[in-house]
């Protein structure tokens, strides 16, 4: 290795400042100098950030590491190239006057006289290290490595790790056990595809990955655990969006003897630590919603509450209408303040939308600065529903007010997502508007054969209340679509319009849990067979018992302002679902298919 001859720095390194940075090899961290070091003779590791040569003798490297970019006067740099692996010896200074960086945090100081050692060359990175936005993603993915070494992705994850750390404080200060359930285990019924591992001392059977530790933590309720928590991982095949992976983590809770109101307790107070542990301030409130409230307000069960634009109803104010579009179950809008300016263009671009999120039309009104309406369908009302309509949204010169007709959760499906697309801030703007969301439903739709299909999982307690519901349906007195009618305690959290999580109480009681099943159409045979260790663990004594899961990938995100979750992930996967760094998926060998019993049917085309 090269060493630099650059000025023998006149003293032995001083002591280092901070026991975290110093090794056998330095003493500080780039990032962590500043004037109170000046004087200080430090040796400092890390890569090459930018060189820049001013004649024969007099360079300047941007050293980087872990915390941060340090400028080093070095006497010449034409051996160092940008990434070079490198160690620093030389004093800290003061910057001329005139030269200080107020925009790195460094700026104020240098590292003078410097003896530069090369501990390792490095090729030209694929692309530049400053976290620019526009560099191709499976590119990045594919030098994970170099992509790591940025400030975004440093901050990132530190602030994941902070998370992380704070989420076990605050769970261990409740009282919470951490447990580690397996990962080689039959399949949870979470609602996607399973990933799958088959068994070589059983050829011909699988494992399942857990969808989550679902099964698990109720069966720790049942062992006398009383407070579980796991920060686990979870695998689901399903398509990949921004806020989902195939792998990710949640932060998974349980506890026995308790309410709703206790797991939203606990559950707040881990949340409300990780937000502090990363941006300093606690959240102040956690407010609630019903479920019902939500939809109606905003169009939506996970509301981004920090915009207005509600959902007005306006069903009673159409009850007499001639108007054929709007004779319908429900009739609702959404004000859009200074929407007004849109040209007919952008307005047949919102309704050609509304069409393909389902609706059958979309009406759009301009507010006239005298209040009057001006929309192609404002002939066909009365005078008094143009009064009524405006007043309703307490409308203004210049708005514009956006109506759908249809069936009451097709109302809400549309203009919720109406409302987003017009109004929604950056994820990083607005502040964190957390909102649990309670009351869900316990089904949220019927399939095509009839059959509810669970909101949430099929072990969360029905609202006593509405008890009677599922027992009327299950002797034939009532009929399919009044199923939907029966409350859950079921209960998600959310941050600015993300679901965070969901919990709820759970089904303790073998009977209660049979009847679900028997209303999803599941057989007692097939109960038996899926869930039966379940059930049975039922009939031994179990306590009620009621939990929550969140997802620590998008929380982390959330608080780094980041709009995917791959973000904040180490190493992610792209789109599709393939790891470009490492190749994954591959094919495996003809012996290791042999040896699972596996023949593989040719590819589809
Ligand atoms: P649920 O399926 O709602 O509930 O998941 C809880 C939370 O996990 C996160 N999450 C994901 N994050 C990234 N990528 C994914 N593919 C993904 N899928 C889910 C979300 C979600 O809100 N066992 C129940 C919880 C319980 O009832 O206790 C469960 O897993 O943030
Ligand atoms: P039509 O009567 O279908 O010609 O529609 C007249 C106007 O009402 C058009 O602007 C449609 O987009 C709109 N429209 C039709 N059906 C609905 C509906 N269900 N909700 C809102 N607007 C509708």
């Amino acid at each position: 290795m090269t060493v630099q001859p650059a000025g023998t720095p006149s003293s032995m390194p001083t002591p280092a400042k901070s026991p975290r940075a110093a090794t056998a090899m330095r003493t500080d961290y780039c990032g962590e100098l500043g004037v109170d070091d000046i004087g200080r003779t430090v040796e400092l590791c890390g890569w090459v950030h930018a060189r820049r040569e001013h004649g024969e003798h007099l360079a300047f490297i941007d050293l980087r590491d872990r915390t941060g970019i340090v400028q080093c006067v070095v006497d010449g740099a034409h051996d160092l190239r940008s990434e070079y692996v490198v160690r620093v010896t030389g004093a800290v200074r003061s910057r001329p006057e005139g030269t200080e960086n107020p925009n790195l945090a460094t700026g104020a100081i240098e590292i003078g006289d410097c003896t530069v050692e090369i501990l390792n060359p490095a090729e030209p990175p694929p692309f530049p290290l400053d976290g620019r936005r526009d560099v191709d993603e499976t590119l990045r993915l594919r030098f994970r490595y170099l992509d790591l070494r940025s400030e975004r992705l440093q901050r990132n994850l530190r602030a994941r790790a902070a998370v992380n750390s704070a989420i076990r404080g605050a769970m261990e200060a409740q009282g919470f056990v951490e447990i580690e359930t397996p990962m080689l285990i039959a399949s949870t019924p979470e609602g996607a595809r399973d990933f799958v591992v088959p068994s070589r001392l059983s050829p011909g059977e699988f494992y399942a990955l857990p969808q989550s530790p679902q099964l698990f933590k109720q069966l720790c309720m049942v062992g006398g655990v009383d407070r579980y928590y796991q920060i686990a991982r979870c695998l689901r095949d399903e398509d990949l969006r921004a806020d989902r992976q195939f792998e990710f983590t949640q932060l998974d809770a349980e506890m026995s003897f308790a309410s709703q109101a206790d797991v939203i307790s606990v559950i707040s107070e881990a949340v409300a630590s990780a937000v502090e542990a990363v941006t300093g301030v606690r959240p102040e409130s956690f407010p609630h919603l019903t479920w019902r409230e939500a939809m109606e307000r905003f169009g939506s069960d996970k509301p981004d509450t920090r915009f207005g634009m509600e959902l007005v109803e306006l069903t009673d104010v159409f009850a007499e209408t001639g108007f054929n579009a709007f004779k319908a179950p429900c009739v609702k809008g959404i004000r859009v303040p200074g929407g007004a300016d849109k040209t007919r263009n952008q307005l047949d671009g919102l309704t050609e939308q509304a069409k393909r999120f389902g609706a059958k039309g979309l009406v759009w009104m301009k507010v006239e600065p005298d209040r009057t309406l001006n929309s192609p369908v404002a002939k066909f009302l009365r005078d008094d529903e143009r009064d009524a309509l405006v007043e309703r949204f307490g409308a203004t010169a210049g708005d514009l007010l956006l109506l759908v007709a249809d069936e009451r959760p097709k109302v809400w499906h549309v203009l919720g997502l109406l409302r987003l697309e017009l109004g929604r801030p950056p994820v990083n703007e607005g502040g964190l508007v957390f909102v649990w969301v309670i009351e869900f439903p316990l089904f949220e739709a019927l399939d095509e054969a009839g059959r509810p299909v669970p909101a949430h999982h099929p072990f969360t307690m029905p609202h006593e209340d509405d008890l009677f519901l599922l027992d009327a349906y299950l002797r034939g007195e009532l009929d399919g679509p009044a199923l939907l009618d029966i409350r859950s305690q079921a209960y998600d959290l959310t941050l600015n319009g993300w679901e965070l999580g969901s919990g709820s109480v759970r089904i303790h009681r073998d009977d209660i849990q049979r009847k679900i099943f028997a209303a999803l159409g599941i057989s007692d045979e097939e109960a038996e067979r899926k869930f039966g260790f379940l059930l049975r663990a039922f009939r031994f004594g179990a306590p009620p018992h009621a939990g929550f899961a969140f997802g620590i990938d998008r929380l982390a995100a959330l608080l780094v302002g980041e709009e995917n979750i791959r973000e904040v992930i180490a190493f992610p996967k792209t789109q599709s679902g393939t790891d470009p760094l490492t190749g994954a998926p591959t094919p495996i060998d003809a012996h290791h298919l042999e040896e699972l019993g596996l023949r593989l049917l040719p590819k589809k085309q």
